[in-house]
């Protein structure tokens, strides 16, 4: 279509530029057809096109055209691979095409605060270079069709409990370090048509009415030009969260939100502009309506997807080479997971798979020796509990090797509420440790949207494959990975703890009476475990493969600016072809803010042959060493040594080479309610205060003025100079500061 012009959208009349700012319905934009604008459906969205096929009048989640299951973020998460993002972005782009989709309501980049979110299985990653990294391949993949993206939800929704009452109470700092980067990144390299807001508040105002977050983070300073949407019923007062930034109110709500900004405006207690301003926002969104086109290939995306899905699972434990499985051996399969399988999440991102394959067909219709199979247990508890056991040890008996496929089921982990326990359902515990007890060897396949404890069972068994949630063809992918056919090739992008107890977040989830206090601040995730050195199960960024990895020759330069190059070679020292993950991660202490032990600054994924080596680089930019600084307001790169670690995961080191950066000259800030210490220390003021101090001073007192300055160094100067008056003249005082502030200026 012709773009309209912003004149035509600016002289319509407000009424029918009001229209524009709330839904038609559910999925769709009001098209305002004087000016020849269309509306513009959008959908969920983010791991496959969910396209309501009845009446956009209501929310019908079960009833979708079919579309493409893929593997959900969480299993994305764990491919540390963007290529793999990408190709679904792609895929879904070229689907909602074919169903007359503009937009597509993904991806979802919050971090997973605590194991327990019920939405896990719609994020990546506990890290937030991780999420960023993934969620910004995926936005170009689909709008590299056309469709438009929405990154979702803005911001620190990191818990379903309460979602659309609770304040998120989070610092500063926290919040630059740890929940906004994945979004700044998507929004700054990737470009989304659209942005959702989140549904709870942050600092105790609503995400739709946040002006600091949706104008001045988003629109000023990360530069994002598009439409921010509403989660869907997340507007509470439609004029503040018109003026904070919010564009488009989803779903419509009958005209009432917008009969509210017209009475506004003509009240003149809201500027036009800011109407006119959004309505072209939302207005722009038509020009995503490409051609649609015919129809998508169904095979080839379901081919695609079980591709995608193998690059995603990861091993986690492999005893005595228990894994793959040899193809003449005698199989046992056990758990109704294997011909049921659990391979998306419940919720608005429920997708219509075209089709869904089963590990269990697929392992039969590829190995060479018997494949028994007994359900173990049953989804939704009905059967004799007793006599499903009896049945899966039967078999498991007779077998060289069983694979136990345990999980858990879509009800015990959705969207709109958060999971109480880590643990696996009592039955299939037993389960696992009663055939492990009279299997030769045992493998557990997990099918799950967040980790589990396996701290009932872990022991029991020789390997555990934890292929999260792998999509409509996650069932071939598994046999895939079983069989060898692929190496697996995931890392994990959330740590398996070992009790609930020691996740950071443990404290303070979900929170209580309206707010939720993020208390272990930048420490989230491995950021804790590295830094309290407390055991986990398995670390994030582990996970194994069919073959070895040996990392040499690691450099690390700076290349002025504060940054720097680091380069390395990888070498497959095993007997097959793999994929691996190179893991950088920058540790310091440097700088006058709690840092984490070491946090992930860079990866990538390499594919290589049996004894193929590969030199690797990457550029580490100023923003891989610094912190958020609350007193400046921006990154700030602390002088001093900063070490480059290459981990086979965050808490396995295999090299490790110190760099020393000049860092950010800052000049505090002075004033009289300042320190005695920030005062003597200050890099351009303390040496002449001291001198002041040091000339006033009795006979042999300059002695006494380090251990004078431990005692008394966190009293503010006014005080210490009103007490020790004759000592430092306030003019003194005046003139220093104003010394400080030019420097500062300077
Ligand atoms: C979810 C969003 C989703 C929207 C539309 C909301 O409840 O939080 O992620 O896109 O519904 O289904």
């Amino acid at each position: 279509m012709t773009p309209v012009t912003r004149s035509d959208l600016d002289a319509l009349p407000l009424e029918r530029k009001a229209l524009l700012l709330s839904g038609r319905n559910f999925w769709s934009t009001e098209p305002v057809e004087e000016i020849g604008l269309p509306s513009v459906v959008l959908t969920d969205g983010p791991h496959g096109v969910r396209r309501q096929q009845a009446d956009f009048d209501q929310v019908g989640l079960m009833d979708s055209a079919p579309a493409t299951c893929f593997p959900p973020a969480v299993a994305v998460g764990s491919s540390w691979d963007p290529d793999i993002a990408e190709r679904i972005g792609t895929a879904i782009g070229r689907e909602a095409r074919a169903l007359g989709v503009p937009v597509v309501l993904g991806p979802g980049v919050n971090i997973k605060r605590s194991p327990l979110c019920g939405r896990n299985f719609e994020y990546y990653s506990e890290d937030p270079l991780l999420a960023g990294v993934l969620g910004a391949a995926h936005v170009r993949g689909q709008q590299s069709q056309g469709v438009g993206a929405s990154v979702k939800h803005f911001a620190a929704n990191n818990q379903e409990t309460s979602r659309m009452q609770v304040s998120a109470d989070v610092d500063e700092r926290t919040l630059r370090e740890i929940y906004l980067p994945a979004f700044e990144r998507v929004v700054t390299e990737a470009r989304p048509a659209t942005v959702m807001c989140a549904y709870n508040k942050i600092n105790g105002v609503y995400a739709s009415q946040n002006r600091w977050l949706l104008t001045e983070v988003l629109r000023d300073e990360w530069g994002f030009t598009g439409a921010v949407v509403s989660d869907w019923g997340a507007v509470d007062d439609r004029v503040a969260a018109l003026e904070a930034g919010l564009d488009l109110q989803m779903p419509g709500d009958h005209g009432a939100g917008n009969r509210l900004v017209i009475e506004a405006v003509r009240a003149g207690a809201l500027d036009e502009a800011v109407v006119n301003r959004s309505a072209r926002r939302v207005a722009a969104l038509a020009e995503l309506r490409s051609e649609p086109t015919d129809g998508f290939d169904v095979d080839a995306h379901h081919a695609l997807a079980r591709e995608l899905a193998a690059g995603c699972a990861v091993l986690l434990k492999n005893e005595g080479g228990a894994l793959p499985l040899a193809r003449d051996a005698r199989v046992a399969v056990v758990g109704e997971f294997a011909r049921t399988p659990r391979y998306q999440g419940g919720g608005s991102s429920h997708v219509n798979a075209t089709r869904v394959d089963d590990a269990l067909s697929v392992l039969g219709s590829v190995l060479d020796g018997t494949v028994a199979f007994a359900p173990g247990f049953s989804l939704d508890g009905s059967g004799d509990a007793a006599v499903l056991r009896e049945g899966a040890l039967a078999v498991a008996r007779d077998a060289d090797v069983t694979v136990v496929f345990a999980g858990l089921a879509e009800d015990d982990e959705s969207e709109g509420f958060d999971r109480t326990t880590l643990d696996l359902p009592a039955i299939q515990v037993e389960l696992i440790r009663a055939v492990a007890a009279v299997s030769r060897r045992t493998v557990v396949v997990l099918s799950t949207g967040s980790v589990v404890s396996l701290e009932a069972w872990h022991d029991d068994v020789d390997a555990i494959l934890a292929g999260f949630l792998l999509g409509q063809a996650g069932g071939g992918a598994l046999a895939d990975l079983l069989t060898g056919a692929v190496d697996p090739s995931g890392r994990l992008a959330e740590t398996i703890p070992l009790r609930l107890q020691d996740t950071p977040s443990y404290l303070n989830f979900p929170g209580e009476l309206g707010h939720v206090r993020y208390g272990e601040g930048v420490m989230v995730g491995y950021r804790h475990f590295v830094t309290a050195d407390a055991p986990v199960r398995y670390p994030f960024g582990h996970g194994l493969s069919y073959t070895t990895v040996e990392t040499t020759d690691l450099q690390v330069r700076s290349t002025g600016g504060d940054a720097a190059t680091v380069s390395l070679t990888v070498t497959n020292t095993g007997g097959r072809a793999g994929r691996h993950v190179v893991q950088v991660y920058v540790a310091t202490s440097a700088g006058p803010v709690r840092r984490p032990a070491r946090e992930l600054r860079a990866f990538t994924k390499l594919s290589l042959e049996p004894g193929e080596a590969r030199k690797v680089s990457f550029q580490l930019d100023r923003r891989a060493f610094a912190y958020w600084d609350v007193r400046e307001g921006g990154w700030i790169v602390a002088p001093g040594e900063y070490t480059v670690q290459i981990g086979r995961s965050s808490a396995d080191i295999v090299a490790e080479a110190a760099v020393t950066l000049a860092g950010d000259a800052v000049v505090p800030e002075l004033t009289l309610q300042s320190s005695v210490v920030e005062w003597f220390e200050h890099p351009v003021v303390g040496a002449p205060l001291l001198e002041i101090f040091l000339a006033a001073m009795p006979e042999g007192a300059a002695e006494m003025h380090a251990g004078l300055l431990r005692m008394i160094g966190s009293m503010p100067m006014r005080r210490f100079a009103a007490d020790f008056g004759a000592t430092i003249p306030a003019v003194e005082l005046e003139r220093l500061m104003a010394e400080a502030k030019a420097a500062r200026a300077g």
